[in-house]
């Protein structure tokens, strides 16, 4: 089933303290974004993707598209100086109706098969997002005092790909933006719009690559993927 796809990569990796931006850092000699657009460009059912990226990094990026031969960016949109705006004007450039998933360059170990049941799921319901049941036991907490124990069973830990309807998602960026609301993922601004997001259960080893230690988490599942001839 067709879709296209929204990648925000023009972050600067903060929390990774690599001084530059994160999704530029190699695993297997391949940069982190490469890994990442690898995967929609074999997925036959990847009808474009949108690239939001700092403009200052599009020479190098678009060079690195080249040689790892990506072809199906659309279009290159400036990022913002949140994620919300940055996914905002690629969203803006995507013209076609239908499906759009957005998904973290950050995030490259993505497993093709979950695409679809995530597309199907938006087709039918409107928006679905990939989710884990949360493993360790949640507690809420004023300054160092214990007040609540979260109930584990109802928790879910949301991850990308991210996918909606076109008006649905662009209903809901232009909400946000008219409310001045900043969300942490994209399926809060359509959940504050009154619309249902379904869960399609993912994978845990889907990681964002966000602090140093998660590149030992990166290298882990690549040697096991490489073992299986998947990476
Ligand atoms: N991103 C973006 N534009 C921003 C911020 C983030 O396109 N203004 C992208 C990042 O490149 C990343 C994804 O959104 O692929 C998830 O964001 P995050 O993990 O927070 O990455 P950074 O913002 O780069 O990292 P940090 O918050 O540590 O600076
Ligand atoms: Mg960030």
């Amino acid at each position: 089933m067709a879709y296209q796809v929204i990648i925000p990569a023009a972050g600067q990796g903060k929390r990774m303290g690599a001084g530059r931006n994160k999704v530029l850092l190699e695993l297997n000699q391949t940069p982190v974004f490469i890994h990442t657009l690898k995967v929609f460009e074999m997925d036959e059912d990847c009808e474009g993707i949108y690239l939001a990226i700092n403009p200052l990094e599009q020479d190098e990026m678009e060079a690195l598209l080249k040689e790892h031969h990506i072809t199906k960016v659309m279009a290159f949109a400036p990022g913002g100086s949140e994620r919300q705006h940055s996914i905002y004007n690629a969203l803006k450039c995507v013209k076609q109706e239908g499906i759009v998933l957005v998904h973290d360059a950050a995030r490259p170990f993505i497993d093709k098969k979950l695409l679809r049941p995530l597309v199907e799921a938006a087709k039918e319901d409107g928006a679905a997002i990939l989710a884990v049941p949360v493993k360790d036991t949640v507690k809420k907490v004023a300054g160092n005092m214990v007040t609540e124990t979260v109930e584990r069973t109802s928790l879910w830990a949301v991850q990308t790909p991210q996918a909606f309807r076109f008006a649905i998602l662009l209903d809901a960026y232009k909400q946000a933006e008219a409310d001045d609301f900043l969300g942490t993922d994209d399926a809060s601004l359509v959940e504050r719009i009154g619309k249902n997001v379904i869960i399609v259960e993912g994978r845990y080893d889907n990681i964002k690559l966000t602090t140093p230690e998660d590149l030992y988490f990166a290298e882990a599942i690549i040697h096991k993927r490489r073992k299986e001839q998947q990476f």
